[in-house]
């Protein structure tokens, strides 16, 4: 079918059970907004258009689509997506069913298309079933989803023309419309459809809202497709996941789970070994070279990737980060690389306690060890910082190795400055190096040093007071009373 393809999404309801200030579709599954999920569903169809129904909250809900629009088209995997370019937002206001919500739609929707409508809040639905969905419609039908729920309650009714699952759809009755005889139906509609956008115009226009709940129904145009003469197709499928709406926290954390198997599921079949898929968190992309090892309760977000042989111990947090062949992360290893992004070296060794923070670049075979902190930092091949350690702005030479307690004092108070460390310099213990500073190549400074000037290559440079021992030495005796 070669029709263009115009998505609907209706995200206009108040989602009452979530109990939250935020509105539902913006709460996050996998770190990315429900919406979203939907928005890169309808992206991956290449849609030439979408347009999302606000109503509760629009201006909240209105101002994000704007930002995943701008985020979505800065991302180049998302380039084939030019509905993010005219993602377009309608308001219903007041709500009045969801028939009415899809009539809001009618003077941005353009007449030869095909419409897709879908949910804000139904985020897992996958592109394989929409893509099956349209090719039913083929282009001149009303095709519906639907799935058989052993306790269909609450949802319409998928009635048929007789009692086999291939007779004819006639008609969806909502559940407080519904006889005896139509409650027991299994089969209900999953809240997505596709239809020709000229077909479903003329629909729209001939809704009512004589029914239980005084709504607007937009199933009541399978009536009308029937009445009309037109075939209404039935994509049934069996795994609800695809079409489980989040209401409430409880429905939220059960599909994030749901998701996060499935994204499991993904790296496993690449390869990637995972201590415990059901303790694992992806909330962006993480990308995996040969034989990694990811230990339990790890959570990774925005763009990781983690090369050949890489091992990430138990409960490390990582995001925007990469890390090089052979690293091993131990663990409860915080690395947050935020906009600037962290590089960690081939053969490096990070943790266990180890914190990488924004513009951390990290050599070939660099160790950091527990309680040390980097930031904004460049060491180079072999440079090891092992214990209690603050390493800031700071330029640090090949093979240097910085001592247990020791920190780049990067701040005055007012502006940050740099502290050069070059090549195969030791520090010692419990030193401060007060930026801006230099150290010289091959030199080494004493433990316990305060170093505010340059030092020249190859010196040993001691700042401290000098050690004064006084023998034979009285501590002070209790006074009787
Ligand atoms: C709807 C279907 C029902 C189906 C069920 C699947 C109708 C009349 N019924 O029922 O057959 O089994 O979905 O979940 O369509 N919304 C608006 N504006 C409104 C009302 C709703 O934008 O005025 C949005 C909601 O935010 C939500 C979606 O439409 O995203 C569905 O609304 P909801 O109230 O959940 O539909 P149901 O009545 O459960
Ligand atoms: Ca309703």
């Amino acid at each position: 079918m070669t029709m263009p393809l115009d998505v609907v999404i209706m995200a206009a309801g108040k989602g009452t059970r979530m109990k939250s200030t935020l509105p539902k579709v913006l709460h996050r599954l996998g770190g990315k907004p429900l919406l979203q999920h939907v928005i890169d569903t309808a992206a991956q169809l290449n849609a030439r258009s979408a347009v999302v129904i606000t109503g509760h909250e629009s201006l909240v809900v209105q101002k994000a689509i704007i930002s995943i629009a701008a985020q979505a088209v800065n991302t180049p995997a998302k380039a084939i997506f030019n509905a993010y370019k005219s993602i377009n937002s309608v308001l219903q206001e007041p709500q009045l069913g969801t028939g009415h919500a899809v009539l809001q739609t009618v003077p941005v929707l353009p007449d030869d298309g095909m419409v897709l409508v879908l949910s804000g809040d139904v985020p897992l639905t996958q592109v394989d079933t929409l893509r099956k969905l349209i090719e039913q419609s083929g282009g001149d039908k009303l095709a519906l989803l639907t799935i058989d729920f052993e306790n269909p309650t609450g949802y319409g009714r998928v009635e048929r023309n007789g009692v086999n699952s291939n007779e004819k759809v006639i008609a969806i009755v909502e559940q407080k419309d519904a006889n005896e005889a139509q409650k027991g139906i299994k089969e209900v509609y999953s809240g997505i459809m596709a239809v020709p956008a000229k077909l479903l115009k003329g629909w729209l226009a001939r809704l009512d809202n004589k029914n239980a709940q005084g709504e607007y129904y937009l199933t009541d145009i399978v009536k009308f497709a029937v009445a009309d003469g037109l075939t209404v197709v039935a994509h049934k499928i069996n795994d609800a996941a695809q079409v489980a709406g989040v209401n409430s926290p409880v429905q939220l954390a059960e599909l994030e789970r749901v998701y996060q198997q499935r994204l499991a599921n993904t790296l496993m079949e690449q390869g990637v070994r995972l201590a415990d898929p059901a303790r694992f968190d992806l909330r962006g992309e993480l990308k995996c070279g040969q034989d990694v090892e990811i230990d339990i309760n790890c959570i990774f977000s925005g763009q990781v990737s983690l090369g050949a042989g890489v091992k990430v111990g138990a409960h490390c947090v990582i995001s925007n980060a990469v890390i090089a062949d052979g690293a091993v992360i131990h663990p409860f290893t915080h690395i947050e690389g935020e906009k600037l992004g962290i590089s960690v070296g081939a053969g490096s060794l990070i943790g266990p306690f180890a914190r990488l923070r924004p513009g951390a670049a990290l050599g070939k075979e660099v160790h950091i060890g527990n309680f040390v902190e980097v930031k904004n930092a460049t060491l180079a091949d072999g440079a090891k910082a092992n214990h209690l350690a603050y390493l800031g702005d700071s330029t640090v030479g090949e093979r240097v190795n910085f001592g247990a307690g020791s920190i780049t004092a990067n701040y005055d108070g007012a502006n940050k400055h740099r502290t050069v460390i070059e090549a195969d310099v030791h520090i010692g213990s419990n030193c401060v190096l007060v930026a801006p500073v230099t150290i010289g190549a091959g030199g080494t400074v004493g433990g316990g040093s305060t170093i505010t000037k340059s030092t020249p290559p190859g010196a040993l440079s001691v700042a401290r007071g000098k050690q004064v021992s006084i023998v034979a030495w009285q501590r002070p005796k209790k006074i009787a009373k």
